[in-house]
């Protein structure tokens, strides 16, 4: 298993966030949805996600030729190894360790063939900088920081691409918000593609929208109830110069 760690920094004691104490909203979110947060989550189940690939990753990426790949925000991996099963080497970058060792448990499971394909990183991506235009692909699912992280990590992630490489950024959409599916209630942390498309200023002269969507897919709420939510996604591609 290749594993790096990207993350150089300590984190502060974050139980009084979990434990409700008054907070703004931003500090809460903040605080609420950090490594710790995330490694308890992985860490209460066996397997949080499918392990199948997100829906607009195949949408957006099936016609792609394979290369070099970031996943940024990779979780159990699902994206990855869906990735590196069709050829593409893979950065899988995330700050839950207990979601990177599943990940990289998972893929070994799939095949050393794909096992070896993917690299994985412990990095916390409101902090690490990953190499600049150095992937074909710089793709990020469902990663929600806080507003004013949101454009510096997203413009890192979109730095990283390569001459004539994507980029591709999904999210949950505000709108999930008026839905009774389960979304961390910090109407900050999500965005449209209009409102990334503005936040990252993508000079036209470089980058080519591919995708401005938000797509509807169905989905169960806590109720069993069938709901239609939809994801918010953004395709870029960097142009040849
Ligand atoms: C909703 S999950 C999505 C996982 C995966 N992309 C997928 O679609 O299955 C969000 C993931 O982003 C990671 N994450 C959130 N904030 C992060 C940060 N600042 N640095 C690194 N990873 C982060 C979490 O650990 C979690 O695995």
């Amino acid at each position: 298993m290749k594993m790096t760690d990207d993350i150089a920094r300590t984190h502060a004691n974050h139980a009084d966030a979990r434990a409700g104490h008054s907070h703004s909203e931003h500090d809460s979110a903040s605080r609420f949805m950090d490594e710790a947060y995330w490694d308890e989550r992985y860490g209460s189940i066996d397997k949080v996600w499918s392990g199948n690939p997100n829906p607009q990753l195949v949408r957006e990426v099936s016609d792609l030729r394979p290369g070099t790949a970031l996943d940024a925000g990779c979780g159990e991996g699902g994206d990855a190894i869906w990735l590196a099963e069709r050829g593409w080497r893979v950065t899988a970058a995330d700050f839950s360790r207990v979601a990177l060792e599943r990940g990289a448990a998972r893929a070994l499971e799939v095949g050393a063939e794909v096992a070896e394909r993917i690299t994985w990183v412990h990095a916390d991506l409101t902090t690490w900088i990953p190499a600049p235009q150095s992937f074909d692909l710089a793709s990020a699912h469902f990663v929600h920081v806080p507003r004013e992280q949101r454009e510096p990590l997203y413009r890192r992630l979109a730095a990283s691409v390569a001459p004539d490489g994507t980029l591709l950024i999904v999210a949950h959409h505000p709108s999930d918000l008026q839905t009774t599916v389960q979304r961390p209630r910090f109407a900050e942390m999500f965005f449209t593609g209009d409102d990334l498309a503005a936040e990252l200023e993508l000079d036209p002269a470089q980058w080519d929208i591919v995708t401005n969507a938000a797509p509807g897919r169905t989905t169960t709420d806590p109720d069993g109830r069938t709901v239609t939510i939809r994801d918010t996604v953004l395709r870029a591609r960097r142009r040849l110069l």
